[in-house]
């Protein structure tokens, strides 16, 4: 008899390291490297940065705990997970919205992975070499409004991420992700010790360390919630889906303090390789998406063998965003197999296709298509399609998603199972329970919506 709720099936992780690596290697990616430093740049710098440190901390480790224990307790995908554990209530609707942005978030995900793949080209074939820093900007600008250029290296980066979901949990994830992470470290601290040896260097260093309160304003906050998210892949159900593959025997507690610790230190450590760089080579921290592309590039020129490390910081990018991609594409993945029963070839390939048609038109709006706008609050002008993508599942499906988890762990599913989960049936101390109580049950919940009502002005 067939009984896909059961589990019998369901792969697991090869190791504590192993699901440690993984669950790091989906949330250390672009949103540590290309989207942390972008919007602490446009969002003030240390004010920001001090923000986001508390959200991720407080919020993200509350959340993050919630989705492991609800993918281990399902033992089943982000939606079935929900409906094993609450069966007959509405409550998988949050999962479905996790399935929802999954599309949304891989789709521009995907075009700026496609990017960083065409940057190790250009740095590989000498194309950056020499070109003064002011002329970088237009160089970015010219090739992500090519029609069809950066869809092409989208679609190689897309056909890799398909490739690797189709050959299954185990098999490479666990393995790249011990070898790239300790690499993408050692580059990062090359890069910050060039950026603060340049002349003039040091603006960058007080940009971040010297907070700006006044900058403070319901949208920063809102934007640094989003990013905690968005960085620690919350509020989407990938930790719930990787959650699922886990032991029962697993240390849940430590493994998101470790997960989260990795993250916040390899996004900071990037804010302290690019913002030096920046000033020292004379551009606004408010460059927007292109910052790293337009920055970086300078600064390796500057180095012996600069190139060289250019095109190996580009590829460690490239790696970090496909260890990500996965795990985006295994939410849906791991529904439709769970729940259809279909090869999970086929429903990577199928999906990943949709998901690439719909970041071409992420990829369209940064150029022939810039004329469409769609309205969003907080902004005036209205969003490209890319930035809609980007801003409507970071800044109200993360967080919408994150307080629901957090709502549903303790006031649904019957807390006392909740807390037996987390502690392994009691057999784990974890001297913060009391605490994760109120702060998943209480805390979380209400500054989640203070701070997304805030964000669109509707209060406060
Ligand atoms: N966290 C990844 C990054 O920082 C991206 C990512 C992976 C993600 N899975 C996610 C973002 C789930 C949001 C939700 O690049």
């Amino acid at each position: 008899m067939e009984n896909k709720s059961i589990g019998v099936e369901r792969e697991h992780w090869g190791s504590r390291f192993g699901f440690v690596m993984a669950a790091a290697g989906s949330a250390i990616g672009l949103g540590n490297i290309w989207r942390f430093p972008y919007l602490a740049g446009d969002n003030g710098g240390g004010a920001f940065i001090i923000i986001y440190l508390i959200a991720a901390f407080l919020i993200g480790f509350t959340v993050m705990l919630c989705e492991f224990a609800i993918g281990r307790a399902g033992q089943l995908n982000a939606i079935g997970s929900f409906r094993k554990l609450a069966p007959g209530t509405p409550w998988w609707i949050t999962g479905a919205f996790g399935v929802l942005a999954a599309f949304l978030i891989l789709s521009f995900y995907g075009v700026v992975a496609g990017w960083t793949m065409a940057y190790v080209w250009m740095t590989v074939t000498g194309s950056l070499s020499g070109v003064p820093s002011d002329q970088l900007p237009g160089i970015f600008v010219g090739f992500i409004t090519n029609p069809t250029q950066p869809i092409i290296w989208q679609a190689i980066f897309m056909v890799l991420t398909v490739g690797i979901v189709v050959a299954g949990i185990k098999g490479g994830i666990e393995k790249w992700s011990k070898i790239l992470m300790p690499a993408i470290i050692v580059i990062l601290f090359i890069l910050m010790f060039r950026g603060l040896t340049l002349e003039g260097g040091f603006a960058g260093v007080s940009f971040i360390l010297k907070p700006d309160f006044s900058q403070i304003t319901g949208k920063v906050v809102l934007a640094a919630l989003g990013q905690a998210f968005f960085s620690l892949s919350l509020g989407m159900g990938t930790m719930i889906t990787y959650g699922s593959y886990l032991e029962k025997k697993e240390n849940m507690p430590s493994s998101a303090a470790t997960v989260i610790g990795l993250d916040t230190g390899i996004a900071v450590l990037a804010g302290f390789a690019i913002f030096p760089a920046l000033f020292a080579v004379g551009l606004e921290p408010s460059q927007g998406a292109g910052l790293v592309f337009m920055v970086l590039p300078a600064v390796f020129d500057t180095l012996p063998l600069g190139m060289f490390f250019g095109t190996i910081f580009f590829i460690l990018l490239a790696i970090a965003a496909l260890t990500s991609a996965i795990s985006i594409l295994e939410v849906v993945v791991a529904f439709i197999k769970d729940e259809f029963n279909v090869a999970r070839s086929f429903s990577a390939i199928v999906i990943g296709f949709i998901i690439f048609l719909v970041g071409v038109t992420a990829s369209l709006s940064m150029g022939p298509w810039d004329h469409i706008v769609v309205p969003f609050p907080g902004s005036e002008a209205g969003l490209n399609l890319f930035d809609f993508y980007d801003e409507f599942s970071a800044k109200i499906l993360l967080p919408i998603g994150g307080m629901l988890i957090c709502l549903f762990t303790v006031w649904v599913w019957k807390p006392q199972n909740a807390f037996k989960e987390i502690t392994n049936n009691g057999t784990l101390s974890f001297a913060w329970l009391p605490l994760f109580k109120f702060m998943a049950g209480i805390v979380a919940p209400i500054v989640i919506l203070i701070v997304l009502l805030n964000g669109f002005g509707i209060f406060g």
